[in-house]
């Protein structure tokens, strides 16, 4: 990969012999500086606690910020220790992730708060390698929470940090390949200052949450602009060969019995185990009669093509097949994944 150049190494006086000394005051106190002034007011900047910082890691990964506050809140609420996760029925635990999407997040949440409650001191531990060998704690939710909770000397590395140093660096190689994301890596973590890792973190995810957008960045707000070697060209960075997104064709029978709907649970080894849903259509075992909806959805990298329709059991379902005759009240109070939901949202029919 371009490394960052090394020059004047003697006068940069930093931990990192590569980094030049106006880039790392560009990272370090210019970008504070615009941090101070211009950050959002979010309810877990106002926090230590580790067990409130920890969940809204989890819920802010792969979501954004507006998405997450309403339900940070409600879950604090519901949820307010470890051990009330750790205790909880995972259905009540999925009810309150539902419309948060990735709900996996939700299940390793709970089996980490399980892990904790469990341990002796019943806390997160407060070291690096301690945080990520826990359940659902990866190399970047291990330094959020070790710098924004117990103050550790650590960089962050998530999509907008990359979006920020492949831009400022002009790295060209592939953000997708394992030797070049931890080459970054080790670039943040020279970044971040030994006693202030914390408002280093906050500040650059903030610069790419508001300045250094992936398209149309602010590049004339940007505090760092003078340093940064992609300014030009910003939509190059950063490149990405991504697989090829996957086409599928789902269709979901909706069957209707007087008041009721037969839905089955997501099988555990499928995506959204636990998750009610509607059946697959079986053309062996049900008759289709009209189309109720159709629409696109996007997982990762397929891209479904979904219809539901109105069908019936050719017969009555038998006590072996998985499944049930649902409410309305029923449905809307158990947990089904959005494509799901939204398929619910057409039933008509008596609550
Ligand atoms: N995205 C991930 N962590 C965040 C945080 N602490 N604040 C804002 N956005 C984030």
């Amino acid at each position: 990969m371009v490394r960052p150049k090394v020059t004047d190494t003697s006068a940069a006086k930093s931990s990192h012999p590569a980094l030049e000394r106006p880039v790392l005051h560009a990272f370090r106190v210019r970008l504070a500086d615009w941090y101070n002034r211009n950050k959002r007011d979010l309810p877990w900047r106002h926090t230590r606690d580790p067990y409130s910082i920890t969940v809204s890691e989890f819920m802010l990964q792969q979501t954004q910020v507006s998405t997450v506050l309403p339900y940070y809140d409600r879950w604090l609420d519901q949820f307010p220790k470890w051990k009330t996760l750790a205790s909880a029925p995972t259905e009540k635990v999925l009810k309150a992730w539902e419309g948060l999407g990735y709900y996996q997040r939700a299940r390793n949440l709970q089996k980490l708060a399980q892990a904790v409650a469990a341990s002796p001191g019943g806390e997160l531990p407060a070291s690096i390698e301690g945080l990520q060998q826990l359940p659902g704690i990866g190399p970047y939710t291990a330094r959020a929470i070790g710098s924004f909770a117990f103050g550790l000397k650590t960089g962050v590395l998530d999509g907008n940090v990359i979006r920020i140093l492949t831009r400022v660096f002009a790295i060209r190689e592939n953000v997708t390949d394992r030797n070049v994301l931890s080459q970054l890596w080790s670039l943040t973590e020279s970044l971040a200052p030994d006693n202030d890792s914390d408002t280093y973190n906050q500040s650059i995810m903030e610069l790419g949450a508001l300045v250094c957008l992936p398209r149309k960045p602010a590049c004339l707000l940007c505090p760092i602009q003078s340093v940064c070697k992609g300014k030009s060209e910003p939509d190059q960075f950063p490149v990405k060969e991504r697989a090829a997104t996957k086409a599928v064709v789902e269709r979901i029978a909706v069957i209707r019995d007087g008041n009721r709907w037969w839905c089955e649970q997501s099988a555990a080894n499928r995506r959204l185990s636990e998750f009610w849903r509607f059946p697959d259509f079986d053309s062996a075992t049900m008759t289709e009669e009209s189309e109720l909806t159709r629409f696109k959805y996007t997982i990762t990298n397929h891209r479904i093509d979904l219809t539901a329709v109105h069908a019936r059991w050719k017969k009555s379902p038998s006590v072996k097949t998985a499944g049930r005759w649902l409410t309305r009240h029923e449905i809307e109070s158990l947990p089904f994944s959005s494509a799901h939901r939204k398929i619910s949202r057409q039933l008509k029919g008596d609550r």
